[in-house]
């Protein structure tokens, strides 16, 4: 095996206890925060019931705290083999001795860079930031480790997939863009994780997936690879990610269907920051990429709606109908705001390819849509009526009821009212 030395054995078996002791603590924490959390209003309706039960909210906060507690009780053990006598300093050369400060330095600002993440994902639950501030939070939480890997070392280029070698060669030099790509991906990694969401445990669930992924990748490198150095960024990435899983599992089961809490925002930035930061870290960000295909796919297929082409309500998820069952979610165009050409052109691309449904203003629109065509994943209803957040609560919900059965409360109008760009 490629891991040398004994230290970084046992280093790994501590990480690995620790996490399981993380996830079990995190597991009994949150049902006794749950009134708690109720209490403090920190709390969302779950839309996908009948009943629309109150949920606690930002449940993420505390096993974003336990994460940190396990990070900050960890630190000393990845320098267990200079506490374990490296430290004795050789007079013929003096740098045998030298504490690895750069070792430690990427330790902090990675953990530096998690927990600003995890305070502005907070500051986002309670005080439901709009998105166009929200959505440079993430670059700002990661400049600690941008900075850190500017003065360590700092490469700045890319090694390129096999088959583009021929044309561009092995490596690519970025220069000051790399800063620009790593901003870039943290921003993706945080909001993809948000913006797949509203359906009982997925938000967790994708973070376990992609973190398991993580975990597999760094084994396979570290038991397959000579090259040290390599071996190295991938120990620094399981002594994250490990806990990170640990927690996440202990968060996912009491999120799984029928939910007993809600992840929140900050679990959403906290596990899309705690990702990144391996990815980079670790060197391992175009792989990262990889696991992060359904986010991707998610993210591309949002576009109209994100860049405001395509009306884009403030929940973008599934209605429950008649019988309990979920129905894609539908769309009206807001009459205030007209949809314009490249929303058109978006409407007609994602239709021809299969990926949604729209209806003409003169079509009934069948209730059960799901059932008749179980592939679409949004349907946009284009219709004269006015669109339900565009009405006052009282006035033409029958148009509504015609598109789905969910009638929205009061809270969900005003929430669909909010001006959220
Ligand atoms: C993102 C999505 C939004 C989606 C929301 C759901 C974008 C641009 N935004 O917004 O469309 O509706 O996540 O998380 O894509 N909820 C449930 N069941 C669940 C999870 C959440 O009903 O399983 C509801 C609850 O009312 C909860 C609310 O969603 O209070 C959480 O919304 P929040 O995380 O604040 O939404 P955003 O992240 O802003
Ligand atoms: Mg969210």
């Amino acid at each position: 095996a490629a891991i040398t030395s004994r230290g970084e054995h046992t280093t790994l078996t501590i990480s690995i206890v620790m996490s399981i002791i993380a996830g079990l603590c995190a597991h009994s924490c949150l049902p006794k925060l749950r009134d708690t959390f109720l209490k403090a209003n920190l709390s969302g309706r779950d839309l996908l019931k009948r009943d629309k039960p109150l949920l606690p909210e930002t449940m993420g906060l505390p096993v974003a705290i336990i994460y940190l507690i396990t990070l900050f009780l960890f630190i000393p053990f990845p320098f267990i083999n200079w506490f374990e006598g490296a430290n004795l300093v050789h007079e013929d050369d003096p740098t045998v001795g030298t504490f690895p400060y750069n070792k430690l330095g990427e330790i902090l600002s990675a953990i530096l860079a998690i927990q600003s993440m995890i305070l502005l994902g907070f500051a986002d639950d309670v005080l439901d930031v709009r998105w166009r501030y929200k959505v440079w939070f993430p670059a700002i939480a990661g400049i600690p480790l941008m900075i850190f890997y500017y003065t360590n070392k700092g490469v700045t280029y890319v090694m390129m997939p096999v088959q583009l070698r021929p044309y561009v060669g092995d490596l690519v030099d970025l220069g000051p863009l790399y800063y620009v790509y790593m901003a870039m991906l943290i921003i993706f990694c945080t909001h993809s994780i948000n913006i797949l969401a509203g359906i009982n445990g997925i938000e967790a669930g994708q973070s376990v997936v992609i973190g398991v992924s993580v975990i597999c990748n760094d084994l396979l490198y570290i038991f397959n690879n000579p090259d040290r150095a390599s071996v190295e960024a991938h120990l620094f990435s399981l002594y994250f990610i490990i806990p990170f899983v640990g927690v996440t599992c202990a968060l996912l089961w009491h999120n799984w269907f029928p939910a007993r809490l809600f992840v929140g925002d900050t679990f959403c930035y906290f596990a899309g920051m705690t990702l990144a930061v391996v990815g980079i870290l670790g060197h391992f960000s175009k792989t990262l990429l990889l696991f992060f295909l359904p986010q991707i796919f998610n993210f591309v297929y949002s576009c109209p709606q994100l860049f405001r082409l395509v009306e884009c309500p403030r929940h973008r998820m599934p209605r429950l109908n008649d019988q309990g069952l979920l129905q894609c979610s539908t769309v009206r165009p807001n009459d205030k705001k007209p949809m314009g050409k490249l929303g058109n052109i978006a409407l007609k691309l994602l239709r021809a390819l299969g990926l949604l449904k729209v209806f003409e203003p003169t079509e009934s629109i069948p209730l059960q849509q799901e059932q008749s065509h179980p592939s679409p994943m949004l349907d946009v209803v284009k219709q004269e009526e006015p669109q339900i957040s565009s009405s006052s609560p009282t006035a033409s919900t029958p148009s509504a009821a015609a598109v789905n059965t969910f009638t929205p409360t009061k809270k969900e109008l005003e929430f669909t009212h909010q001006e959220d760009t």
